[in-house]
């Protein structure tokens, strides 16, 4: 596994829902002698984010053993590499860890960045290739040849034909299809639930079957 030793203590950065789904992730590949949760907050989380996972203090977590293993949870994907832009500078020798769900489909010629969660169910095609930070979430399908750029979400549920290139902190949403060879721009939005049948310039947001621009939309 990229970006780590096999015998490190892993610490997830970020205690809440996202970070139990890593934390579990985490467990379950058993390729980590020891899981723990950090937060810039640890007292807004209780003692345990799953059973076994305690939440420890930053400081607390800087008197662990070296090297440090780094996995930052959260799902925002600005937040999630300031975070680890900010840790990695606080730990001197830590090191962003990638998980791997043992229920995930990982083509053997895939390639797989410093510090991605790919989780259950979920499938990276041969010749795909993630970015550091990168999430593919439950049951999302990254097929052959995609290129998903760093700090991306594939969320929930959503595909991607081959060959499609998504660009650095894009969100493509929960139960969304992109056809292939097309491209989701940096940091743009696909919505949720929504066919995108054109390329997606950086920095829209479009949603709906087939994906248009969202005039109201935040994001
Ligand atoms: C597209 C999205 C980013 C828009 O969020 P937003 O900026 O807060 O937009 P709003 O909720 O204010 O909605 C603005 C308009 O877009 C519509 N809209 C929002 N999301 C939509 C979607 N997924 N599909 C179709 N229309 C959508 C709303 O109905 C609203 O329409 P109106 O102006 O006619 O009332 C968001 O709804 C979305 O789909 N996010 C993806 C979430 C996701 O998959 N997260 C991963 C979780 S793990």
């Amino acid at each position: 596994m990229p970006g780590h030793s096999p015998a490190s203590v892993l610490i997830v950065f970020g205690a809440g829902g996202h970070g139990r789904v890593a934390a579990d992730a985490a467990l379950a590949s058993g390729a980590f002698t020891r899981v723990v949760a950090s937060d810039r907050d640890p007292a807004t989380w209780g003692g345990e984010l799953l059973p076994g996972v305690p939440v420890l203090s930053l400081q607390a977590v800087a008197e662990l053993p070296a090297p440090l293993a780094v996995h930052v949870a959260i799902g925002n994907n600005a937040l999630r590499r300031s975070e680890a832009d900010r840790l990695l500078a606080q730990w001197p020798g830590a090191q962003l860890a990638s998980i791997i769900h043992p229920h995930a489909s990982v083509a053997a010629t895939a390639r797989i960045g410093a510090g991605c969660l790919v989780t259950a169910q979920s499938v990276v095609a041969p010749l795909a290739e993630l970015g550091a930070g990168v999430i593919v979430n439950h049951g999302a399908v990254v097929d052959h040849d995609c290129r998903v750029g760093a700090w991306a979400h594939i969320a929930p549920g959503a595909r991607l034909g081959g060959a499609v290139r998504v660009g650095d902190a894009a969100l493509v949403g929960a139960g969304s299809t992109v056809l292939r060879n097309l491209r989701v721009g940096a940091h743009a939005t696909l919505g949720a639930g929504a066919v995108l049948l054109a390329d997606l310039p950086d920095g829209a947001a479009w949603a709906g079957v087939p994906a248009r621009p969202l005039q109201g939309a935040s994001a």
